[in-house]
């Protein structure tokens, strides 16, 4: 029986004596601890809007993303300190989320209403950058948050398709390059300048300003997470961009293959020598799972990533299966975490979003 219900479930008439105190709710609360800041929700500001109704408490804890991938942890160990309490009859919970912005290093122009910026990179071509950096953007704003998505891939843009946009759909615009919204993540792409299948061919300081132009130029709006698909290698571009632009932290995409492990290797260096930190590496294309008798094959041998991640020091952030539906997704320009929402690889990199803006949190606590 809940606790004030007397038996015959009359309910007390609540008095001064016995309403629950308010005093008494936050000290409860300020034992719970954010399982990623290890500090207690109290302190760290995340209690909102407590309302104290004889014994019915209400909340809403506010969290630093709304990808959060600890919320039931969170709600366990709340409701763990609330119920137990003399007088509490219910407890609700609501979540909100307040996306902080990460500070650009010195000598580093912020772009405007973006918060924060993630990159995603490898050394080699092919092993699904432009997936990760697609399906990570889509998450995250499934999850809630404000999001863009920058192809920064100047010699071979591919993110329109994945999205279903045109190549060249404002090759007449006036203005410059806009965003377009598709699947509730703002996307920017020089495909959206040229015609599909034009050749472009770029001279040394043309890609700097085209870098820049693309980070600056462009009327992103209030960003949480701007997701940048960097292009393969350590590129002239691909070098420009990770200098040019203010990124909080990058993820490095590897296959399972020991000579796309010694590629990572390089990009995750490459990132060091400019200062920006990694969260860490994504093995993509780790295993297949046969449809039909369910027997998991590692195709390309498997874990050879979170071996990497752990000789390089950096965390390991997640595997994704090959899947037949990962690369029709694409194709149709249907991000396979919408059209296949209980597939395998949809976990996967839903849980990777977490992990990421989870990463990007404990980050700027530790810069405050
Ligand atoms: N987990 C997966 N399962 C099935 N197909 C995948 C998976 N990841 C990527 N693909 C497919 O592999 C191909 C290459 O992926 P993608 O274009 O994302 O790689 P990339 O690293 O961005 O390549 P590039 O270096 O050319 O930019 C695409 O056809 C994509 O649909
Ligand atoms: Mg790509």
């Amino acid at each position: 029986m809940a606790p004030g219900f007397p038996e015959g479930g009359a309910r007390f008439p609540m008095t001064t004596e016995n309403a629950v105190q308010h005093e008494t709710v936050m000290a409860a609360l300020a034992t719970v601890n954010d399982p990623e800041l290890h500090r207690d929700i109290v302190s760290l500001g995340m209690v909102k809007d407590l309302v104290i109704d004889g014994g019915a408490i209400s909340l809403k804890v506010e969290l630093t993303t709304p990808a959060c991938p600890l919320k039931e942890t969170i709600e366990t160990d709340v409701r763990a300190v609330l119920e137990p309490l003399e007088g509490v009859t219910s407890v609700v919970l609501d979540w909100g989320a307040n996306v902080r912005a990460s500070s650009p290093k010195e000598g580093q122009k912020p772009i405007e209403g973006v918060r924060n910026i993630i990159a995603v990179a490898s050394n080699k071509g092919g092993v699904g950058k432009s997936t990760v950096a697609t399906n990570l953007a889509v998450s995250l704003a499934k999850a809630g948050a404000s999001v863009g998505l920058l192809d920064a891939d100047i010699t071979g843009p591919n993110v329109p398709t994945m999205f279903g946009l045109p190549n060249g759909l404002q090759a007449g615009a006036t203005d410059g390059l806009r965003a377009v919204e598709r699947h509730g993540v703002r996307v920017v792409s020089i495909g959206f300048l040229l015609p599909k299948g034009t050749p472009v061919v770029w001279r040394g300081p043309m890609i700097g300003s085209a870098v820049r132009q693309l980070l600056h130029d462009v009327p992103w709006g209030e960003l949480d997470y701007l997701v940048i698909d960097l292009p393969p290698g350590t590129s002239d571009a691909s070098m420009s961009m990770a200098q040019e632009a203010p990124i909080a932290g990058a993820v490095i995409v590897s296959t399972p293959q020991d000579v796309s492990l010694e590629d990572a290797m390089k990009a995750v260096a490459m990132f060091e020598k400019l200062d920006v930190p990694v969260f860490g590496m994504i093995e993509n294309m780790s295993y297949f799972i046969a449809p039909d008798t369910g027997t998991q094959y590692d195709i390309f041998g498997h874990g050879g990533a979170q071996q990497a991640a752990d000789e390089l020091g950096i965390d390991f952030l997640g595997e994704i299966p090959i899947e037949p539906a990962v690369r029709e997704g694409a194709d149709r320009g249907v991000p396979v975490v919408l059209s296949a929402p209980d597939s395998a690889s949809t976990k996967a990199f839903e849980h990777i979003a977490g992990q990421v803006a989870a990463r990007l949190s404990v980050l700027q606590r530790m810069g405050t």
